[in-house]
């Protein structure tokens, strides 16, 4: 997956003549500082350096685990087309770009962030390009909620991880509340990032909400530790993102987890595909998820005719049915 163009560009316009040396430092502290995800009351983008070396480095990746976590919640409930989006910890706009590529009618778009130099970056990116009437706040998530009016897409992504353990109920609540029709969580495809999502889940729940991706089911999960639940994406990357990470590959694999929840049941809950599939010759095992809330390795071969044609074209996220 890559960015729209107009966000490739305009990324690549803000990078051009920023040296390479200083643009792989601040590379390299920002990855430290979220592989570790500390929290030691700074913001991990606090300065343009940091908000470049996102941009560089982070950008392509989690612009494509939100733009899939968005197109499995298009599938989960096909009818569903926002026109009104609050995102907070928006960072550089990921959601609001990926949200109107998918809802090109988008109208009106909230976005919430703390970091000045991130705001900034985010609203000359999204300047005379993003169609959707586009507001910018400053504030933080965890405090300034209070005021917002509700939207029908209510997003946060990457950015539970930056949040104080103690403060996601009271935040998580707050975003539900801000609902009108689908709350999307997105977080890094770890254990630990699993967790945040399987806590979110689990209030959302509670508090009447219908999870319409990934899971099949509002049943307690049926992965436990060491296993996990996550997905991959494959992200393409650009000379200057190659340079940047001194990596040699033209290609990443972006992994995530997302919930998605929602005040309208899905109209249907196929199984979903939870691990790469291993293929071969006339056989394929799918390790899925499903409707009746258990998960394990399922067998397909030719003697399952069309199920079997359907099943060996699945990818790792994807639905049967
Ligand atoms: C990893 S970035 C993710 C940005 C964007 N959502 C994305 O997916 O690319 C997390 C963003 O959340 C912001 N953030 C962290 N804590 C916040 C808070 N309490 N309130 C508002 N924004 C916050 C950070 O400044 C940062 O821009």
């Amino acid at each position: 997956m890559e960015l729209p163009p107009p966000l490739r560009q305009g990324v690549e316009r803000l990078l051009d003549k920023v040296p390479l040396p200083a643009l792989k430092q601040a590379a390299r502290t920002l990855s430290e500082r979220y592989r570790a995800e500390l929290r030691d009351g700074r913001l991990h983008m606090a300065d343009d350096m940091a908000v470049k070396a996102y941009l560089a480095a982070r950008l392509p990746a989690t612009y494509a685990a939100v733009r899939a976590s968005l197109d499995a919640l298009a599938d989960a409930r096909p009818g569903f087309t926002p026109k009104s989006l609050l995102d907070v910890g928006a960072g550089p706009g990921t959601v609001l770009w990926a949200t109107t590529d998918l809802w090109p009618d988008l109208e009106a778009a909230v976005l919430l962030e703390a970091s000045a130099a991130v705001r900034k970056v985010g609203q000359s990116l999204a300047e005379g390009t993003i169609a959707a009437r586009t507001e910018w706040l400053a504030g933080d998530a965890t405090i300034d909620l209070a005021e917002l009016r509700p939207a029908e897409l209510v997003t946060a992504a990457y950015v539970l991880d930056e949040i104080t353990p103690a403060s996601l109920p009271k935040l998580i609540g707050r975003l539900w509340q801000l609902t009108g029709d689908t709350l999307l969580i997105v977080e890094p495809g770890t254990p630990a990032g699993w967790q945040r999502i399987l806590a979110a889940r689990g209030q959302l729940i509670e508090a009447g909400a219908h999870v319409i991706a990934p899971c099949p089911h509002d049943a307690p999960c049926p992965l436990a530790q060491p296993d996990w639940c996550h997905f991959s994406r494959r992200v393409a990357r650009s000379r200057l993102h190659r340079l940047t990470k001194d990596a040699d590959v033209p290609w990443e694999d972006e992994k995530f987890i997302y919930v998605a929840a929602s005040r309208h049941p899905a109209p249907s809950r196929p199984a979903r595909v939870i691990a790469p599939p291993k293929s071969g010759s006339g056989k394929v095992t799918l390790k899925l998820c499903e409707p009746d809330g258990g998960a394990g390795e399922k067998l397909f071969t030719k003697r399952d005719g069309d199920l079997f044609k359907v099943a060996r074209r699945l990818d790792w996220g994807g639905t049967l049915g």
